[in-house]
C-alpha cells in the first residue's frame, strides 16, 4: 500500500485526481472547510436528512455534481480527535471497500490534522484491508485499494508525513502479529514462531537465538519445561535483539507469552470455545509485530525480545496439579492448576531477562480470564508497582489508540499465593484472579523496573468478527519509540 499527502487546500478539494473521495466530516456545517462543490454535496445531503450529522454515519455518493473523483464519501467523525477521525475513517472505508478502488483520496472538513490523525488513518486503511487467507485462500481477496493520498495543506506536510510513516511502521507489525495468531495451532507451533522469528532477523538485521529443551534443561527452566512436558511439540525458547543503540546502553525487554494452544492441561478446560486458546500466543504475536514495527522504523533504542514457547496439553507425561517444580529463580513452585501456565512459562523468561540488565521489562500475555472480566475488550490490563513505567505505558496506549488501564498491586493480594509444600502455589484463587497473577510474576521480577499487559480480552475478538486485533503492537511500539534517543 502506498500512502503519501498531496498537497492540496481546501478550494482544491473538488479537483482532486483519485478514484474515490472521502471526506471526514466534524463539527457544525459552517465550519467546514471546503471547497463550492462539494460544500453544495455535503449542506444539501444534511438538509434532505440523507446524512445525518452522527458519528459514525455515512453517505456515498456517485458521480458527485462538479466533483472530479467519481465517487465520493461522507464520513462523520464525533468530534476533531484522531481517535474520532480514525472511527469516522474506518466507517468510510467499509463504504468503499467493496468497490474498485484503488486510489482513495481522504480529507479532513472541520479538523486540524496532526501526525496521529495520519497515523490513525494507515492503521484504519491496514485494518479494513486485512484478510486472513492462510488456510482459507478461498476468502475474499483483500480490497484492490493500492494507493491512499492524505490531503494536507504545506504547512502540516511534516508533520503528516512522520504520522503516516510511524503508521505504516505500527501496520506492518500490526498485520504480522494478526497473521502469526489467526493461524491454528496445527500450523502455529512453537517452531513456526521460531522460524518467523529467524525471517524477521533476517529481513531486518536482528540477531536471533533459539533455545531448545536441552538448552532451557541447562538454565534450569523448570516452570517453563513443566508446561511444555505435556506436548510432543517441542518446545522453543526465542531471543530477538535489536540493536538501535550504543552496545552499551541497556535494552527495554518485551517477554511474549508464546503457548500456541492452552487446552488446560490436566485442569483441562470446558470445549466450548476451547478453539480460541489458538489465540494464547497473543503475547508472542505482539512481540513478533512490534520488532516487525521497530525493523521500519529503526529508532535509537536497544530491545530485546523474549517468546518462551510450548503447547499445554493433558498427556500421560503432563504436569499435574500438586506437582512442585524449581523455576529458574530457585523459588519452587506448587502447581496446583496446570491451567495457570501462562505464568509458568513467562517467569522463567523474566529470570532470563535479568542477564541483559535492561532498563525495563515489560511482559505481554493473554493470561487470565479474570482480566477480560474486569476491562472487558476495551482496554488491556496494566500491572505494575513503578508509577513512571505506568504513566509512560499509560500514554503510549493512549497515543496510538491503542489504550491500556492500571490494575492494583499491593503487596496484600501476595497472600492469596501461599502454599505449603512451596515457595509458592501458582493459583490465589478466584477473587482478583488477574491481580493475584500479575503478583506471581512480580515475585520474578526484583532485579529491574517491571511492567506487566494482561491482553486476554484485548488480543482477539469472538464471534462472527472472530480473529486476531494484532493488539498491542501499537502500544509497544509507541513506548519503544518513547524510549529511544
Ligand atoms: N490463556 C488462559 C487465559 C484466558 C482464558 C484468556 C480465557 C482469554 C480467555 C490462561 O492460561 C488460563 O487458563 N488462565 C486461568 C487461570 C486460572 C486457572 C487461575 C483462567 O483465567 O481461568
Ligand atoms: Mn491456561
Ligand atoms: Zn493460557
Amino acid at each position: 500500500m502506498d500512502f503519501r499527502l498531496l498537497n492540496i487546500t481546501p478550494d482544491g478539494l473538488s479537483k482532486t485526481p483519485c478514484d474515490a473521495l472521502l471526506i471526514v466530516v466534524s463539527g457544525e456545517p459552517a465550519e467546514q472547510r471546503l471547497d463550492d462543490a462539494s460544500s453544495r454535496l455535503l449542506n444539501d445531503a444534511i438538509a434532505s436528512g440523507d446524512l445525518v450529522a452522527k458519528a459514525g454515519r455515512t453517505l456515498y455518493v456517485h458521480r458527485p455534481a462538479g466533483v472530479k473523483a467519481a465517487r465520493l464519501v461522507f464520513a462523520v467523525a464525533a468530534d476533531g480527535t484522531a481517535k474520532a477521525f480514525k472511527a469516522a475513517a474506518a466507517a468510510g472505508l467499509a463504504q468503499i471497500k467493496p468497490l474498485g478502488v484503488k486510489h482513495l483520496a481522504v480529507a479532513a472538513a472541520g479538523t486540524e490534522l496532526e501526525a496521529a490523525h495520519a497515523e490513525a488513518l494507515v492503521c484504519a486503511v491496514a485494518d479494513a484491508t486485512y484478510a486472513y487467507r492462510h488456510t482459507k485462500p478461498s476468502a475474499p481477496a483483500a480490497a484492490p485499494l493500492a494507493k491512499v493520498s492524505l490531503l494536507c495543506g504545506k504547512s502540516a506536510a511534516k508533520a503528516l508525513q512522520a504520522g503516516l510513516t510511524r503508521g505504516q511502521g505500527v501496520a506492518a507489525g500490526v498485520n504480522l502479529a494478526r497473521e502469526c495468531a489467526n493461524r491454528p495451532a496445527n500450523h502455529c507451533t512453537p517452531s513456526f514462531l521460531a522460524a518467523e522469528a529467524r525471517k524477521l532477523g533476517k529481513a531486518h538485521g536482528f540477531k536471533i537465538e533459539v533455545l531448545d529443551r536441552k538448552d532451557c534443561e541447562k538454565l534450569g527452566m523448570g516452570a517453563f519445561l513443566c508446561v511444555a512436558q505435556g506436548s510432543e511439540e517441542p518446545p522453543k525458547f526465542i531471543v530477538l535483539r535489536y540493536e538501535g543503540a550504543a552496545k552499551g546502553e541497556a535494552p527495554v525487554v518485551l517477554v511474549g507469552k508464546g503457548i500456541t494452544f492452552d487446552t488446560g492441561g490436566i485442569s483441562i478446560k470446558p470445549s466450548a470455545e476451547m478453539d480460541e486458546m489458538k489465540f494464547d500466543m497473543g503475547g508472542a504475536a505482539s512481540v513478533l509485530g512490534a520488532f516487525r514495527a521497530l525493523g521500519e522504523l529503526r529508532p535509537k533504542v536497544n530491545v530485546v525480545g523474549l517468546i518462551p514457547s510450548c503447547d499445554n496439553m493433558p498427556s500421560g507425561r503432563a504436569v499435574k496439579p500438586g506437582d512442585v517444580v524449581t523455576s529458574m529463580s530457585g523459588q519452587t513452585i506448587e502447581v496446583l492448576n496446570t491451567d495457570a501456565e501462562g505464568r509458568l512459562i513467562l517467569c522463567d523468561a523474566l529470570t532470563y531477562a535479568e542477564r541483559f540488565k535492561p532498563r525495563a521489562v515489560v511482559d505481554i500475555a493473554t493470561l487470565t480470564g479474570a482480566c477480560v472480566i474486569a476491562l472487558g475488550h476495551v482496554r488491556t490490563g496494566l500491572f505494575t508497582p513503578d508509577d513512571a513505567l505506568a504513566d509512560t505505558l499509560l500514554a503510549a496506549g493512549g497515543s496510538a489508540l491503542d489504550p491500556a488501564w492500571r490494575m492494583p498491586v499491593d503487596d496484600e493480594y501476595e497472600e492469596a499465593l501461599k502454599s505449603n509444600f512451596a515457595d509458592m502455589g501458582n493459583v490465589g484463587g478466584r477473587p482478583g484472579g488477574a491481580i493475584t497473577a500479575a503478583m506471581f510474576l512480580k515475585k520474578f521480577t526484583g532485579k529491574y523496573r517491571w511492567a506487566h499487559l494482561d491482553i486476554a480480552g484485548t488480543a482477539w475478538k469472538s464471534g462472527a468478527a472472530k480473529g486476531s486485533t494484532g493488539r498491542p503492537v501499537g502500544l509497544l511500539t509507541h513506548f519503544v519509540l518513547s524510549q529511544a534517543r
